[in-house]
């Protein structure tokens, strides 16, 4: 067989797995959940959730992988022989390659936004920002070429390998993203009547946060560091074994957690300054942004157009390097099971994806009227993986590690032989263990209930 390939160092593992946590859901959802459900208060709870509940949940996945050396479905096979759980392991093979077929229409968004800041389309004198998202959104081929291009470059990168593609990218484009998230910070708290956003990030409102604030933050913290859905047991696969465990959780959990705050210092106090009201959704970024883009530009074009550049890149390489982590599940599932060469490995994932994502993105348009459970096919799928399919996964994760596999397998992949992070073990397999399942029904039951 062939020798599986790995990540190089601890940096590029943590630049993978950060990549990978890091995407839309920090830029986007963050920003606006704090807002909504009481700024610093519900960042209070996003931190005990990250850090109390998803954390357990990233180790669990982390500990399996690692163990199991394989795919999701190979190493629940292996760990536990001749049972059902390699079914848990092939549900997780398909749910981050549905999260990646809507996922794409997105980043295909911010493609299209890229090239119209590009073509100084939001700054120009003749800038057309009225109306342009609902339109771009709702027509058929512009939003598809778009979808099309991002999967694209996805796929590219997927099939340069996990080496060579997954770890190369990430490793560059990962400082970067941070250094050009930095500079709109900078930018957005410069602005004229910024403090109002500042404020509304950082005073805490205790009487916003309620039952369906505190699901919200463990939903955000699921989505946001990819959990349940195989991408963390997958990349754990290739983690060398005399690698920490518990630097890779920590270090993607900090670093995912530090974008997300700084995400919405460069979100927020722009909106704020251009005097938007903070929308809900998607629609933020890509439907008031634009504005204030525009409404800057008309002082000093150049700088205004330079800032929608990195913005959209920003935007555009973060949903990248969360992407490639949705494809390389899949990808490792059908190269490892299936023995399919990798090349056509990303062909059949990208054709699958490609073509959901169609249906996604005419869904915004041509296919609004088709209804799901009452939802629109980009919507049925984002709450059916949101909603259910992740929680599902890393229940099922955490109730493998901690109650299927044994104890002293769990110690060995843990603590790398008793040789690390020993004295840590029992808080984090009580965590594994108990709290986290339990954790996970409370998001479960309420995402159903409220
Ligand atoms: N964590 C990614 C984000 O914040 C989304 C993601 C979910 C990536 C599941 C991989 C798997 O955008």
């Amino acid at each position: 067989m062939r020798e599986r390939d790995h990540f190089g160092s601890r940096f590029a593992v943590i630049m993978a797995m950060a990549g990978s946590a890091i995407g839309l859901g920090n830029i986007w959802r963050f920003p606006y959940m704090v807002g909504e459900y009481g700024g610093a208060a519900f960042i209070v709870v996003y931190l005990l959730a990250c850090f109390a509940l998803a954390l357990p949940i990233f180790f669990a996945e982390s500990v399996i992988g690692r163990r199991g050396r394989s795919d999701t479905f190979g190493s629940m096979q292996k760990l536990a022989p001749g049972t059902g759980w390699r079914w848990v392991g092939l549900l997780t093979v398909l749910s981050p390659i549905i999260i990646l077929s809507y996922y794409s229409v997105v980043g295909g968004w911010s493609v299209e936004y890229l090239f119209k800041s590009l073509a100084f389309d939001f700054t120009g004198p003749e800038a057309q920002i009225e109306g342009f998202f609902g339109r771009f959104i709702s027509s058929v081929w512009e939003p598809i070429v778009a979808h099309t291009l991002f999967i694209g470059l996805t796929a590219a990168i997927v099939l340069c390998g996990v080496k060579k593609g997954i770890e190369t990218f990430t490793k560059i484009t990962m400082p970067v993203l941070f250094v050009l998230v930095v500079v709109l910070v900078c930018y957005s708290v410069s602005l004229p009547g910024s403090e109002k956003g500042v404020a509304y990030l950082v005073k805490p409102n205790f009487s916003k946060l309620t039952a369906e604030g505190v699901a919200a933050a463990l939903g955000q913290a699921f989505f946001s560091l990819s959990l349940g859905v195989g991408t963390v047991l997958t990349y754990s696969s290739y983690v060398k074994a005399d690698e920490n465990l518990l630097y890779s959780g920590v270090g993607t959990a900090v670093s995912d957690l530090f974008f997300a705050i700084l995400a919405g210092f460069a979100i927020m106090p722009a909106v704020f300054a251009a005097g938007i009201a903070p929308g809900a959704g998607p629609g933020l970024v890509f439907e008031t942004l634009p504005f204030i883009f525009n409404r800057m530009g008309v002082a000093i074009p150049w700088l205004s157009a330079l800032v929608a550049i990195v913005f959209f890149l920003t935007i555009l390489t973060a949903a990248l390097t969360s992407a490639i982590s949705m494809m390389e599940v899949g990808v490792a599932y059908l190269s490892e099971e299936k023995g399919v060469p990798r090349t056509r490995a990303v062909l059949y994932i990208t054709l699958f994806a490609w073509t959901v994502g169609i249906l996604c993105s005419l869904s915004f348009g041509p296919l609004s009227h088709v209804h799901l459970l009452g939802c629109t096919i980009f919507d049925f799928l984002d709450k059916l993986c949101s909603n259910w399919l992740l929680p599902l996964g890393g229940f099922l994760f955490t109730l493998f590690a901690g109650w299927k596999m044994s104890r002293a397998d769990v110690f060995d992949e843990f603590t790398n032989g008793g040789t690390r992070n020993v004295r840590l073990f029992g808080v984090v397999y009580f965590l594994i263990r108990y709290f986290a399942p339990v954790g996970i029904l409370v998001v479960f039951l309420s995402a159903l209930f409220l």
